[in-house]
């Protein structure tokens, strides 16, 4: 089974190198409102999209991501924020209290993001572009925040890179579909075993794709990456823009 729009879907890779052809804001334009048809929990639709193409702007936010230069390269880059101040604003209209304390709301905002970030990736990849996720617009989110004017209630969530692809990189091979796929009951009896073979899989995707520089298992590099805490900055963070969660 197959069709154009599965086929679209499970052919991603993320690119990291752009051409210097320019996005055509027509373009630009039907992927913020692809964004924007995204289910949303509640239709709160607790989200906002910032279109940066300043170069400026960009080549800062390189910085701020943790020196990722594709973020300067690619001609456009998006945040996706979890945005509870449009909703204060809505919510003051009728001097109601605004409840905003509680982890729910933050992962509330945080899912609509996520979904808005894939359909406009999808949407951008329909029209031949590609381009990359970034988790790093969380590593300085004060000076993010800062740089952008971002007001009270607004979290920056992921940042997403596109540009027309210079660059075919490898797909990079998913979990065996019995790790993650569960019928009736969670099916964890073959845990052990599927993920010895996916630690093969991976070892030899790494090898391949760096000439034997690497030979990386993905639990290795799960280990390493449950190492150390990542980004404890967020719980102040969160605070700082009005969200009290303790
Ligand atoms: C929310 C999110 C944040 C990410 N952040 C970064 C990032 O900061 N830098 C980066 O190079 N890739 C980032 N990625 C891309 C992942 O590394 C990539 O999706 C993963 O390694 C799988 O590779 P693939 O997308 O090519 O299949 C992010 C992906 C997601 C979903």
């Amino acid at each position: 089974m197959g069709n154009k729009i599965t086929e679209l879907i499970q052919s991603h890779r993320s690119i990291r190198k752009f051409t210097n052809e320019e996005v055509a804001n027509e373009i630009i334009e039907d992927i913020t409102l692809s964004g924007q048809w995204a289910p949303s929990s509640n239709h709160i639709q607790a989200y906002s999209i910032l279109v940066i193409q300043d170069q400026s702007k960009k080549q800062k936010l390189a910085e701020l991501t943790g020196n990722q230069v594709y973020v300067e390269e690619c001609p456009v880059f998006f945040i996706i924020c979890a945005d509870f101040h449009r909703l204060h604003t809505a919510t003051k209209k009728h001097q109601s209290t605004f409840e905003i304390n509680e982890v729910e709301n933050v992962m509330v905002g945080a899912v609509d993001a996520a979904l808005v970030a894939q359909n406009m990736f999808l949407a951008a990849r329909s029209y031949g572009l590609g381009g990359v996720m970034i988790g790093g617009i969380r590593n300085n989110p004060e000076e993010v925040a800062a740089l952008l004017e971002l007001p009270k209630y607004v979290i920056p969530i992921m940042g997403l890179c596109v540009g027309y692809p210079a660059q075919s990189p490898q797909q990079k091979p998913r979990l065996p579909r019995q790790a993650v796929v569960h019928h009736d009951r969670y099916e964890k009896d073959k845990l052990e075993q599927l993920l010895d073979q996916y630690d093969e899989e991976t070892r030899r995707y790494y090898m391949e794709r760096t000439n034997g520089k690497r030979s990386d298992s993905w639990s290795e590099l799960v280990a390493k990456h449950f190492s150390t805490p990542k980004r404890p900055h967020l719980k102040g963070f969160i605070k700082k823009q009005g969200i009290h969660l303790d």
